[in-house]
């Protein structure tokens, strides 16, 4: 007789009722991930344990009539990672995205997150993630703001009104309470103004959504940018005041100027130096560049006109005190997130344990007795 196997079903509400949208806790619990990536204890995919994930993408066209072919945000993505500590846990979030979902009464992506036992493969969790992923993503910068924003900081600006920056804007209200004012700007303004409104009702705050990027960007103490690429986002240098803290979470176009006087901390520069190899190998790696939200800086730092990611700054080794952080009032910095697995293992762990605790979730059973255990 084998070992039964059983692990627990997370419905989307089972992740609310386990404390999904707890933005304070998700916090400190990506805090605690920042400081393992620091200290190297992680691994994800591909060789050098730093790739972001294996995507699956389509042709342009096929002569199968039932293969997928190319479309708007269409791909499934696997990222698989250890993280160690005291989660010591495998696992993968999987995802497949498609623009035209939202036609369907469906979000963009459809996540789901595998948690295993490190030793054995078994599964421990079957969590549905959409909002898992949201709050990690939208948390990153919520750390970011403990160690690199102004003190005081009074002005949150918000680019791109979408999924992403809900999360961000959690995130950041959770850490830095003396925002008074939330500014908002979209490509369209419907949905800016319908972001402002959530804003003010859920944070009590003033909120408003503007025309233009500049005008959002005239009084922040804060920038969180998400915005997708249905059109090129432009931030230029003289809108950037002195002491910002920008945020990006997805990508920027700027001119050199901005990159250059700016002080750049990464969520983790071995992830990066995985995108730049990656693109290198490829034929035209300005194009793979292009494709992440760090590609801007890459270009400078093959110019040398920015430091090396080897020699540059993560918010992890800020976290242990082994980097400094902000230096002045007047200091610009952009924070860079571009998004890793370990953040999606370490919440979604916490909120297992939570779920064991509380009762929560559906207990499934892989076998009583698996059938090819000899
Ligand atoms: N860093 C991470 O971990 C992470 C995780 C998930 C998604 N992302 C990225 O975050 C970004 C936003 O994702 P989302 O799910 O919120 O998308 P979304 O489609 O829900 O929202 C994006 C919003 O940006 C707006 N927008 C597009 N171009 C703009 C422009 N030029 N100026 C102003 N607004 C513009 C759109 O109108 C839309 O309202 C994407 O780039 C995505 O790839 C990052």
């Amino acid at each position: 007789m084998g070992k039964r196997t059983d692990f627990l079903y997370m419905s989307e509400q089972d992740m609310i009722d386990a404390g999904v949208n707890d933005a304070a806790k998700c916090v400190d619990v990506c805090e605690e991930v920042f400081k393992l990536l620091a200290t190297g204890d992680y691994l994800m995919g591909g060789s050098n344990h730093n790739s972001h994930g294996l995507a699956l993408v389509f042709p342009e066209t096929t002569p199968f009539p039932n293969m997928p072919v190319a479309g708007p945000d269409r791909r499934f993505v696997a990222m698989p990672a250890y993280l160690g500590g005291r989660f010591d846990i495998c696992g993968n979030k999987w995802y497949g995205s498609n623009a035209a979902n939202r036609e369907h009464g469906l979000p963009r992506s459809v996540l789901t997150l595998v948690l295993n036992d490190k030793e054995t493969g078994e599964p421990l969790a079957f969590q549905s993630a959409n909002l898992l992923s949201s709050a990690r993503t939208g948390c990153i910068p919520g750390v970011a703001c403990r160690y690199l924003a102004r003190k005081n900081s009074k002005v949150l600006a918000v680019v791109g009104c979408g999924a992403v920056n809900h999360a961000c804007v959690a995130g950041i209200m959770s850490q830095v309470p003396t925002i008074e004012k939330i500014v908002c700007y979209n490509l369209t303004f419907a949905h800016g103004q319908q972001f402002a409104d959530w804003a003010a009702e859920t944070f009590g705050v003033e909120a408003v959504c503007v025309k233009t990027c500049e005008e959002a960007l005239a009084e922040a103490d804060l920038v969180s940018v998400a915005a997708s690429r249905k059109a090129p986002l432009v931030i230029e240098d003289e809108w950037v005041k002195p002491g910002t803290l920008m945020m990006l979470s997805g990508p920027m176009t700027a001119p050199d100027s901005l990159w250059e006087n700016t002080t750049m901390v990464w969520d983790n520069t071995k992830l990066h130096e995985a995108y730049v190899a990656d693109a290198r190998a490829s034929e035209d790696y300005h194009k793979g560049y292009a494709a992440q939200i760090g590609g801007p800086v890459y270009e400078l730092i093959d110019q040398g006109k920015k430091e090396p990611l080897s020699e540059a700054t993560d918010l992890g080794h800020i976290i242990l005190g082994e980097k400094q952080g902000r230096t002045s009032d007047d200091e610009r910095i952009i924070f860079i997130a571009s998004g890793m697995a370990v953040f999606d293992l370490g919440w979604g762990y916490t909120l297992y344990q939570n779920a064991l605790e509380k009762g929560i979730g559906q207990k499934l059973t892989l076998w009583d007795s698996p059938a090819q255990a000899e």
